[in-house]
C-alpha cells in the first residue's frame, strides 16, 4: 500500500523589521511636548514581552527595566546643556557640552519607584524624593498623604516617574506638588511607559509646557481605568508572589 505525504505548509515570512513609525496610529496630532521612544521593531518587541499575561516575573523585571533605561536616557536628551571646553590626554582642546543645572527624580508611589533604580544605572548618586498619592474616599479626588524631597529641589530639574499614564489623576497631583515645591512647570520632565490617548491629553492640556517622554502611546482605557492593551496592573507584576 502507498502512503502519501502530507506536505507541511512554507511557514510564514518573517515580518522585515522596520526602524520606525510601528505605532502611527496612536501618535497622531501629538501634543508638541509629548516625545516617544523611536517605535521600533526592537522596542515593540520588549513591550510584547511585558504586555504578555505568561511572562515571568524574572522576565517582566528584566525587559521593563531595558525600556525604562531607553526612557530615562531619552528623558536626559531633553536637559538643556552650555557650552563646555576640555583638554584631552593627548593635549588637544575640545569644545563640547556639559548639562546645565542638576537634577533629581521624583517618584509616584509605589510603582514609580520601579523605575529608580533606572534613573541610577543613568546618573550615578541621583537625589531622589517620592511622592505618595492615592484617591481620598470622601471627595474621589487624587489626594496627597506623603512626600519627601531633596531640600533644594526648587532650582533642580525633575524627572517624575511612573510607568502608567492611566486617567493622569495622580501624574497631575504630583505635578502640583512639586509647583508648590517652587519647581517650575518647564523644569519636570514626565517619564511614563505606557500612556492614555485621554490621560495624556488631560495632563499635557492642563501642564503645556512640561514635556512627557513616552514608551508606547495606548488605545485607551477600560472601566475600571486599566489601560488597554496595557500590561495589568504594573507594580502587582514586579511583586514576589508569596
Ligand atoms: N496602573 C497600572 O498598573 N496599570 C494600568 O493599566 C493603569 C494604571
Amino acid at each position: 500500500m502507498s502512503t502519501t505525504t502530507v506536505p507541511h505548509p512554507p511557514p510564514p515570512p518573517p515580518q522585515p523589521a522596520k526602524d520606525s513609525n510601528r505605532n502611527t496610529a496612536a501618535m497622531k496630532s501629538l501634543p508638541p511636548s509629548v516625545f516617544t521612544l523611536p517605535q521600533t521593531a526592537q522596542l515593540e518587541a520588549l513591550y510584547t514581552i511585558i504586555r504578555d499575561k505568561n511572562t515571568s516575573r524574572g522576565d517582566f523585571l528584566f525587559y521593563s527595566d531595558r525600556i525604562i533605561r531607553l526612557l530615562v536616557e531619552e528623558g536626559l536628551n531633553h536637559l538643556p546643556v552650555v557650552d563646555k571646553t576640555v583638554e584631552t590626554p593627548t593635549g588637544a582642546t575640545y569644545h563640547g557640552v556639559g548639562f546645565e543645572g542638576k537634577i533629581c527624580g521624583v517618584s509616584i508611589l509605589r510603582a514609580g519607584e520601579a523605575m529608580e533604580a533606572g534613573l541610577r544605572e543613568v546618573c550615578r548618586s541621583v537625589r531622589i524624593g517620592k511622592i505618595l498619592i492615592q484617591r481620598d474616599e470622601e471627595t474621589t479626588l487624587p489626594k496627597l498623604f506623603y512626600s519627601k524631597f531633596p531640600p533644594d529641589i526648587a532650582s533642580r530639574y525633575v524627572l517624575l516617574l511612573d510607568p502608567m499614564l492611566a486617567t493622569g489623576g495622580s501624574a497631575m497631583k504630583a505635578v502640583e506638588v512639586l509647583m508648590e515645591q517652587g519647581v517650575p512647570e518647564e523644569r519636570i520632565i514626565f517619564i511614563n511607559l505606557i500612556a492614555s490617548p485621554e490621560g495624556l491629553s488631560t495632563f499635557c492640556s492642563k501642564y503645556p509646557s512640561l514635556k512627557v517622554i513616552t514608551g508606547w502611546i495606548d488605545q485607551g482605557l477600560n472601566e475600571k481605568a486599566y489601560i488597554i492593551p496595557g500590561l495589568g496592573d504594573f507594580g502587582e507584576r514586579r511583586q514576589v508572589v508569596p
